[in-house]
């Protein structure tokens, strides 16, 4: 059994900045596997400088940014072993180098070696809006691949756990993915 972690990456850009992507964390027999789809910058990046950051965080507006594709002000602090930064508000964080790479041309699978690892907040526990923005960054992000009238009840059903659960970053975070999920399919219907 293969158990996930919902995680944002953080990677060194060529230009010295810092890439920030959400990407699963793959956790079997105690090893992290990554599976990027190639191409993408986080799979340069980690191949590149065979290394990365895997931050646990609960501030679900990451999420959300980088699926809708907003720019929002994110803090960053040197990492201690490799050459790259972690999130400011992350929990904690796993700084990790390759270990090996596991070739396929569509996905390969990186299986990361932690080298550092700190905590730098509180756990305080689950909350169901948290969960349900990101399900809505999944639908968000497979937008002409789900069928429409999925993601509509799916819609549905998560702003149960929003209207019960959110705060105001959950909130922040659900509305710029309504947002983004109600422009596309203004954009295809105007192109049909
Ligand atoms: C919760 C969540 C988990 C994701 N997990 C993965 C993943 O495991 N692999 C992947 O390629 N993309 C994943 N994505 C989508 C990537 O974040 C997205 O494709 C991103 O643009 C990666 O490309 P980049 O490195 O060029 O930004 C995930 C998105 C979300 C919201």
């Amino acid at each position: 059994m293969t158990y996930v972690r919902e995680t944002i990456v953080t990677t060194k850009n060529l230009d010295n900045t810092i890439k920030v992507s959400p990407l699963g964390i793959y956790i079997s027999n105690n090893e992290l596997r990554i599976k990027p789809f190639s191409p993408s910058q986080s799979l340069d990046n980690i191949l590149r400088n065979r290394s990365g950051v895997i931050n646990y965080i609960d501030d679900v507006r990451i999420f959300a940014s980088c699926i809708v594709k907003k720019k929002i002000n994110i803090e960053f602090i040197e990492a201690t072993k490799i050459d790259c930064s972690f999130l400011k508000n992350a929990i904690s964080h796993t700084e990790f180098v390759i270990d090996k790479v596991i070739e396929n041309d569509t996905r390969p699978t990186i299986i990361c070696k932690p080298v550092h690892e700190e905590t730098h907040n509180f756990f305080y526990g689950f909350n169901r809006a948290k969960s349900a923005v990101i399900e809505l960054c999944i639908l968000a992000s497979r937008l002409g691949i789900i069928d429409d009238k999925k993601i509509q009840s799916e819609i549905k059903y998560l702003e149960i756990a929003i209207g019960k659960t959110a705060g105001e970053n959950e909130i922040e975070a659900w509305n710029w993915l309504l947002d983004y999920i109600k422009k596309y399919k203004e954009k295809i219907r105007k192109n049909v």
